[in-house]
Parts: C-alpha cells; structure tokens; sequence
C-alpha cells in the first residue's frame, strides 16, 4: 500500500514537472507551434476562454499569462485536475477556474469568446465527438472561435504513438504488431482514464483533416476560417510558412491547426 502511494506521488511529481515545463517553455514542447500560432492571430485579452480538455493545466496558465483573459479549465481525468490545481496553487494565478466535468453528462451553461482543444480531438472516440462539437457551438458566443489542434493520424507522429514504439510512421504496422510493441514498451502515466501507454493507444480514435471536418459539417453549423498545418518541409527556408496538405506531402505533417467560428 506504502509503495503503490509512493508511486501515485511520483507520478504527480512527474506530471507537475511536465506540466510546468509545458507552460514555463515556448520553444521545446510539443505545444510549440500552438503557442506560435496563438500569438500570431489571436488576441484574447477581455476575452472568456473555455479551455476543453485541460490536461494538466499547462495552456491555461499560459493563455492568462499571455493575455487579460478569463480562463476555464474542463477535463474528464481527475488526477490530471489534481495536478492542474496544483500548478495552479504554484504560481498563483488569478482569472483561472478548474472544474472535472464531463460535458455528456453535464452539460455546458456558460458561454466563451474562445474554446480551445489542444492535444484533445485525438483522444476522444468519434460518438463522443459528435455529440461534443454541438455543445461546444451552443457554448461559443456569436464572434467566437474554437482553436483545434492534434498530430494527424497518418503524420510521423501518429497521434503521438510513435513516443510509445520509438519510431515515426509506427501506423502503418499491422495493429496486432503495433500493439506488441506498445505492450513491450508500456509505462503508467499519471491519468486515471489513460494510466498507461496502451490505455492511450486504445483510446485514439486516428483522426486525420479530412474525417474531422466531415464531423464538424455533419454535427455543427460551424465553418472552417483557418486550417493552417505544420509540415516537416516547413524546416525548409523557402517552404516556412506553406500549407502542405495533399498526399504524399500530408504524411510529413506533425500537427494540424483548425479554428472554427459560426456560419
Ligand atoms: C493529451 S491531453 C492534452 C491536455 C492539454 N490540453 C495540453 O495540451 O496539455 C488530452 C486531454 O483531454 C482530456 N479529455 C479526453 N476526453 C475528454 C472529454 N470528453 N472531456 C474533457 N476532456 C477530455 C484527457 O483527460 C486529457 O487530459
């Protein structure tokens, strides 16, 4: 009993650390060109800012810091809330509400200027999904915005499986295989629904460009006025700031960016 608390607190140190360093770095995590992005067209100060599927709480400190704005936090894992929390105690931040939520079961009675969903589409079955976006466009007030991004199913990162299997491109292995090498490489992570590297396997539910707008168009009467994508071509001078979205350049794509506004 000892040893296993002894691991829950090493695990919430870990998230903690990861975490801070999510919030505290622009350059070096993976939420790089989400930060980039966010500076370059956005400029949330006054604005209500619902941050759907919180995580650890990395991007709502970040967006309070960078901006006057009021922050919401929502997820649906409780020990990533935990942590969240407690970051927030650490640097002690005003304007920031963290609340466990499951917005299926209990719905949203607030409205925003601006949702985002960063690292989360990925991760959410595509039942939940349709149900999710109408919410989230009840939710956003008539000039808002919901800010979309994910490391698209057939890119290098394949939703970040390739972290789990040590290789880019893992996807296009059979899935039995694919879910060997998972298995062999598992470690717990500090989520109560994602505890370990094949909970967050199973969980993905391969979105790539296409499957995801088709859902929006289907669910929502929401419209695409950004799709801006980051290419592994865009380390190339010339091709800095292109949109590489068709095939066979598609598959060089670390991480999509989508916003959403009303029809
Ligand atoms: C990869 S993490 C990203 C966390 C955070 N947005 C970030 O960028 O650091 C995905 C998060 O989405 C949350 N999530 C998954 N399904 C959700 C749902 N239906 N409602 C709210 N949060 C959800 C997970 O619990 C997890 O914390």
């Amino acid at each position: 009993m000892i040893a296993t608390q002894r691991m829950e607190q090493e695990k919430i140190l870990e998230g903690l650390a990861y975490a801070e360093q999510n919030y505290c770095s622009d350059d070096e995590t993976h939420l790089r060109y989400d930060k980039q992005l966010l500076k370059e067209n956005f400029d949330l100060n006054g604005k209500k800012v619902l941050d759907f599927g919180c995580g650890m709480g990395s991007m709502m400190l970040w967006y309070r810091a960078n901006w006057d704005c009021e922050v919401h936090g929502i997820d649906i894992d409780k020990n990533h809330i935990q942590i969240a929390n407690k970051i927030l105690e650490k640097f002690t931040m005003t304007g920031i509400s963290i609340e466990l939520k499951n917005i299926l079961l209990n719905p949203l009675d607030d409205k925003y200027d601006f949702i985002s969903m960063n690292d989360v589409v990925e991760h959410i079955q595509y039942p939940f999904l349709e149900n999710i976006f109408p919410q989230l466009e009840k939710a956003l007030n008539k000039n808002g915005k919901i800010f979309i991004s994910y490391p698209p199913w057939q890119g290098p990162f394949a939703s970040h499986v390739d972290h789990a299997v040590g290789f880019s491109w893992c996807q296009v292995l059979p899935d039995k295989l694919l879910l060997k090498l998972i298995e062999r490489n598992n470690q717990t992570l500090v989520g109560e629904i994602e505890h370990d590297l094949v909970d967050v396997y199973l969980g993905l539910n391969k979105i790539t460009h296409r499957k995801l707008v088709k859902l929006i168009n289907n669910t929502t009467n929401l419209k695409v006025s950004l799709r801006k994508n980051h290419c592994m071509l865009n380390k190339i001078k010339p091709f800095k700031n292109m949109n590489f979205s068709w095939f066979p350049f598609n598959v060089l794509i670390t991480k999509e960016f989508l916003v959403l506004e009303h029809k």
